[in-house]
């Protein structure tokens, strides 16, 4: 397995391009199961995740087809991000209606195809998604709403069997649970709603800009959907979608994680490729730690720092509140705070793997329940430390940025399921990191440079 190893304490200065969003591919991807003819998605971000759902719907019958990048007038193939070339996806074969546990063990949004299988094939079959690193991830909400349309579940040998007996039925249904609104859940059941006959109103529906993204692409195939973005959504079934082109938002939370960036090592950032609107209450959030967030156009923010950063509270919440996806990356920044902070996770409440990681940097961090009680520090220092999912290794990152001499972060596998080119974009902008493939045990020469 790979590692990273960071050189902490320069600062990072220039601009980085952010990647199309991983969580709105995703099901998007899902969802062009059910149209006809091709459809075809610009700015979906290279990486492992994205690799386990062409590989899903690839077993499903469809013929996935990247791109190669733009090339430049004078020929050669540009870089970044936004010049990764289209996805084109098209349905062949109707006939396979499995997700495998091999797929769905290594990534939960494979989660994402039991609506627009049942909705189009009438027929779903997928492994349950167990627990993982960051809590019980129950599907239940997104099987109630199902079987609210009119599907029929049942369990076996570790899968969910869905099964439609003619059509899926409209009807009016409540989608929230004990942690409030459910992203994928309210992605699946609009996906099937958007099928079935009559009109489905999802009250307590999830507002996260990741279901508007898919309701967009899905008006593109020729679905009838109001209120996307809003806790009700009303979609009125149609008899089919057509194949549709369509952009995928920018990645709101790779772009938080390059604001704190910014801020931890006191460095000046332009992000290109952003959406300022979907990120207002993490700048509101790190306005008040004293940050300097200035923004172009609402597409370009430049990220700039003082040298005091300012205790908060925090508490995760559904868009638009502060996303539990950022939670870990923010309370690195505020290991170094001047003075305590407080960070409470509501979506995920077991979602604190990094704690224990960042005391080894040196952090002074306590968990009671669902809160984390951090007591800044003056510096961290360089430790090995070991990634446990996706965003926690993007906080353990952001610490070996700032912390004195090597931080060597293990496991980066789970953030290459998340952030395209990480270690290539914090290097082009000043950081000392390097990837340290499994086999190689030596010191890596640039890196002993600095040192
Ligand atoms: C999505 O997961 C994201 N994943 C997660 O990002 C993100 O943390 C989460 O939304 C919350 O914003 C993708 O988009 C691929 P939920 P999702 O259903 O939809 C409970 C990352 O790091 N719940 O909104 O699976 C659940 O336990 C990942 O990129 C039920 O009780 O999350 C949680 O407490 C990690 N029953 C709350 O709802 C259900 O059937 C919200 O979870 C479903 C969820």
């Amino acid at each position: 397995m790979d590692s990273f190893l960071i050189y902490g304490g320069q600062r990072l200065k220039g601009a980085v391009e952010i990647s199309g969003s991983k969580n709105s591919a995703l099901p998007i991807m899902a969802a062009c199961l059910m149209a006809e003819g091709r459809s075809r998605l610009n700015g979906v971000p290279r990486l492992s995740d994205i690799d386990s759902m062409n590989k899903l719907i690839g077993e499903l019958g469809c013929r996935v087809q990247r791109h190669e990048p733009s090339t430049s007038v004078d020929g050669p193939p540009l870089n970044g991000p936004l010049l990764n070339g289209p996805l084109d996806i098209e349905v062949l074969d109707e006939e396979h209606c499995e997700a495998k546990y091999d797929i769905v063990k290594t990534m939960r949004a494979s989660i994402c195809v039991l609506g627009p299988l049942l909705a189009k094939r009438g027929r779903a079959v997928v492994s349950i998604p167990g627990g993982c690193n960051i809590g019980d991830r129950p599907v239940d909400l997104h099987v109630r709403g199902m079987q609210k349309l009119g599907a029929e579940f049942r369990t076996e040998n570790g899968n969910i069997i869905g099964q439609v007996r003619s059509r899926l039925r409209g009807c009016r249904m409540y989608l929230g649970g004990a942690q409030g609104p459910t992203v994928l859940g309210t992605i699946n059941v609009m996906c099937a709603a958007t099928l079935a006959e009559g009109e489905t109103v999802l009250v307590g529906a999830a507002c996260e800009p990741e279901v508007s993204d898919c309701a967009d692409l899905l008006i593109k195939m020729g679905a009838r959907i109001k209120g996307h973005g809003t806790p009700e959504i009303r979609i009125e079934g149609v008899e089919k979608l057509v194949g549709a082109e369509h952009r995928v938002i920018p990645d709101r939370i790779e772009c938080g994680t390059f604001m704190i960036a910014a801020a931890i090592t006191n460095g000046e950032l332009e992000l290109r490729n952003c959406k300022l609107d979907h990120l207002i209450a993490v700048t509101d959030r790190l306005e008040d730690v004293g940050i300097r967030v200035e923004s172009e156009n609402q597409s370009t923010l430049h990220i700039s720092s003082s040298r005091r950063l300012n205790p908060v509270e925090m508490t995760t919440q559904p868009y638009p509140g502060f996303p539990t996806d950022l939670q870990a990356q923010l309370m690195a920044l505020l290991c170094l705070a001047d003075g305590i902070s407080v960070v409470s996770e509501r979506i995920f409440p077991d979602r604190f793997q990094h704690v224990g990681e960042l005391n080894r940097l040196g952090a002074r961090i306590r968990k009671e329940g669902p809160t984390a009680i951090i007591q800044g520090v003056k510096e961290l220092q360089g430790a090995s430390v070991m990634a446990s999912d996706l965003r926690a290794s993007a906080a353990l990152v952001l610490a070996g940025l700032v912390a004195k001499g090597h931080t060597r972060v293990d496991r980066v596998y789970h953030i290459d399921r998340g952030y395209e080119k990480i270690e290539q974009k914090l290097a082009a902008v000043g950081a000392s990191i390097e990837r340290i493939k499994e086999s190689k045990t030596v010191v890596p020469m640039s890196i002993a440079a600095v040192a």
